[in-house]
This record gives structure tokens, sequence and C-alpha cells, in this order.
């Protein structure tokens, strides 16, 4: 059986995690193939709300097999305060049981957190993802393999340290790393992850061999993608399909299915342009920002918000080739008067329908916007009653028809279809198209 993608077709936040949520079950791996605990992936089922960093969306299905792969960055600290919070939710201890980190990925140390402390320019999440990615490109890294080969290497630990305290200095930052501390550290690293460290291509590849769903879980999104985003307002990784599997050390060939999740509007965290971005203080940028709560996951930080930027949209469609869209929180725009789809720019009085490579001309183009009537706000538990008759055979049909317009539109912009609308928070305030790919059994809560 072949891989399935779910991947951030904005800025990010667009609601993977709630995606993965529901294709899991039916999954026999999750796996995250780049970025680090950047990412925030919110999980609402029966009640609970999991706000998960790290640990693969794929958790909530007890079936599912999860990978962390060579293409990442991990801070052991973070893995392990999720795992402790987890082990508390459910009592289950997934590490070497269905819980694998790639030998290949990259260690995340305090050293990496601090560097990223310097930053003023990009507005990173400061955990350290992007001077971990660095180091890595520079060849001086730890990846997990290496974690084991340190132990009792003091001479090389001593010459790491010293080498990371002398940047600190470049950067401005006044703490140091202590080479005795560093040491117990990839010590403790060594003794707490050694059971769950594997080669894990091999296994996934061994796995979809045997005829085993892969799901490989996107961070971030599209126009945060080091290569074909908003640069230098970017992360420091490649958040596109093509990626996907190389990060997950299988082959290009394996995947099916790629979905890209995109918000019905568009958010923004830290710095960079944004063509569509609206005000937070006032009109539907507020509506966005309040009723679709849009702060941080990972840092809490306001979200900038705006209207849906087509324009961006089809530059992630152009880069990822989705069979299906989801498109998330269209609940969030009932009760605006209009809705808004920025379908080119305008720079410089010419049309624009391409992302400028650079973020100078990006930041001066304006939008070009087609205006489509809105539609009623509506409660939590209308959303969920037409949730309802959508998997009782209404499809996205069960929708009012102004709604569907907008999706339609949606689609014909993008060329892709629409297989799933998010309604709200809940695993189960989702929409499917009958017979799409999320037309499948939802459960209340499965942990
Ligand atoms: P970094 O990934 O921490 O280096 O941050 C680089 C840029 O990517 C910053 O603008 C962050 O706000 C943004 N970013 C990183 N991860 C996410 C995410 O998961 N959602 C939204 N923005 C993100």
């Amino acid at each position: 059986m072949p891989a399935s993608v779910v991947l951030g077709a904005q800025w990010g936040d667009e609601g993977k995690g709630k995606a993965i949520d529901q294709l899991a079950p039916n999954s026999q791996w999750a796996v995250r193939f780049q970025g680090g605990n950047n990412a925030g992936h919110t999980i609402v089922a029966g009640g609970t709300t999991l706000k998960m960093h790290l640990l693969p969306s794929g958790i909530t299905a007890s079936d599912c097999k999860l990978v962390l792969g060579c293409g990442m960055v991990v801070d052991p600290w973070v893995l392990d305060r999720e795992l402790k919070e987890w082990a508390e939710l459910t009592g289950e201890h997934p590490e070497g049981e269905r819980l694998f980190i790639s030998e290949r990925a990259a260690v995340i140390l305090p050293f990496h957190r601090l560097y990223d402390s310097a930053d003023k320019v990009v507005g990173t999440t400061g955990r350290g993802i992007g001077p971990a990615y660095r180091d890595r490109t520079e060849r001086v890294g730890i990846r997990f393999v290496d974690v084991g080969l340190l132990m009792g290497r003091s001479q090389e630990i001593g010459e790491m340290a010293r080498r990371m305290n002398e940047q600190l200095a470049t950067v401005g930052v006044e703490d140091r790393i202590d080479p005795v501390q560093l040491g117990s550290e990839l010590k403790w690293i060594h003794e707490r992850f050694s059971n769950a460290i594997r080669a894990t291509g091999p296994m996934l590849d061994d796995a979809l061999a045997r005829g085993e769903q892969v799901l490989l879980e996107g961070a971030q999104g599209a126009m945060l993608d080091i290569d074909q985003g908003t640069y230098p307002f970017v992360t420091s990784s490649i958040t596109c399909r093509a990626n996907a599997t190389h990060g997950a050390g299988i082959h290009p060939g394996h995947i099916e299915q790629c979905y890209g999740i995109t918000k019905a509007y568009t958010t923004r965290v830290g710095n960079g342009p944004f063509p569509t971005e609206l005000s937070l203080e006032e009109g539907p940028g507020k509506q966005m920002s309040v009723v679709g709560h849009e702060f941080g996951t990972t840092t809490g930080r306001p979200r900038r918000t705006g209207w849906l930027d087509a324009v961006a949209l089809n530059e992630s469609q152009r880069l990822n080739g989705y069979t299906g869209l989801v498109v998330t929180k269209l609940d969030v725009l009932g009760g605006l008067d209009e809705l808004k789809i920025c379908t080119s720019y305008e720079l410089d009085g010419q049309e624009v329908k391409h992302l400028p490579s650079s973020s100078e001309e990006l930041s001066r183009c304006k939008p070009v916007y087609e205006t489509h009537p809105g539609f009623p706000a509506m409660g939590e538990e209308e959303w969920i009653q037409i949730a309802e008759e959508s998997r009782n055979g209404g499809g996205i049909g069960s929708l009012p028809s102004s709604i569907r317009a907008y999706l339609t539109r949606i689609e014909e912009i993008s060329g892709v279809p629409v297989v799933s609308v998010g309604v709200g928070p809940d695993r189960l305030a989702s929409i499917a198209s009958s017979g799409g790919p999320f037309d499948i059994e939802l459960s209340e809560a499965t942990f």
C-alpha cells in the first residue's frame, strides 16, 4: 500500500493535526519528516485537547506506529516532556514500542536554542530549529546515531563546546556551554532514548513492501519552505512534498495521495510579507483572530490574519500537486457580510500571478480581490449537525448553497477537489466529500 502526505498549503497552522488524526486509524505508520518542535499540532477529541510539537499526530490511533524521521531536528527534552504528558493521559509509553526516532535525525541541544534567541529578523519560534539545521549543513551537528558513539569522548565534546561558545559570542549571547554539562546531557539523551533510535528508513521501506499504509505528516506550510517560500521569512527546512519521502528515508514513488490543508482564510505568525493581511483590531481580521482563536500553538503569539490568498495557494499546488484540498475553519467566517479571495496581485501597475521571489517585492504587492456573499454565523451544535448529515450520505451537499459556492470557487481557482471541510475544532466537526478519502467513520475519541 502506498504513502499519503498531509501538507500545509499556506504559512503553517492550517489544521494539519486534525486531518492526520482523522486519517491515522487507517494507517499503520505516521511519520514526521521535517522541522521540529517549532510545529504545533492541536487535536481536539472527546473533550480532550492535545497540543503536540514533536510527537506525530497519528499517536491518537493506538495501532499506528510513529516515526520521527531523518529530516527532522529533535529536541530530546521536549520529546521527553511530551512523552510524559502522553503517559499521564493514557498510561502508554510508546518509545521503543511504537515510537521510533531516526538515527539520522539531528539533535537540538541547548546551544541551538541559545543561538536562536539572537534572531532579530525572522521572528523564529526560538526553538533552535534553524541553528540545528545549520550545524547539520555545516556537517558539525550531532545526529541520534552519534550520541552513543560520543560516550566518554570528553576531548571531542570539549571541542564541540568550544566551537559553540565561539559562535554564541559572535551573536552577542552571554550564556556559555559547559563541556562537562554537555557530556552529561549527551549521556542522558543516550540513556533516555537508545531503545527508540532506529534505522527508520529501512523500517518504513519494509513496511511499504508488506503493504502497510504510511502517512507522512508535514509541519509548517509551503510558503514557509526554505527554498520556495517567502525567504528569508521562512523556516529552515523543505516543507513540501518533494521532501516528504526523502525526510522519511523512502523514495517519492511511494506517494499516492497528497492532501493540501488550507484555512478558509489566511494566517501567518512571525515576520514577513502577507499581502492579504487585515487589521487585528476590527472587522473581518478581528473576527478571524477572535473566533478562530488565532494564537500560535508553540509560542502563544497572536497570528496575523487575512483573506484567502489564492496566489499563494496556487503556488503551493504547483509545488505539491495536491490530490485533494482540506479547507479548515470555515465556521470562523460565519456572519461576515462578504468573503474575499485574492486571485492576483498588483505590483507597480502590473498584474502578478506568482509570488515574487523577493520578499521586498512581495511586500509591495497589492491584493486583487474577487468578492463573494457571506453566510450566517452558526453555533457549534448546528455545525456538528450538518457534519453528521454529511456523514449520513449528504457529503458536502449538506452545506448551505452560499457556502458551497465559496468552496466551489476555491476548487475552480486551484484546480483541486475539496475533500473535507473543517467547521469546528472537534474531530467530528468535519464535512467530507461523499466517497472521498475523508469519508471515513470517525469515533468520538480513541484515547
Ligand atoms: P523557525 O521555524 O522557528 O526557524 O521560524 C521561522 C519562521 O517560521 C517564523 O516566522 C515562525 O513563526 C514560522 N513558523 C515556524 N513553525 C511554524 C508553524 O508550525 N506554524 C506557523 N509558523 C511557523
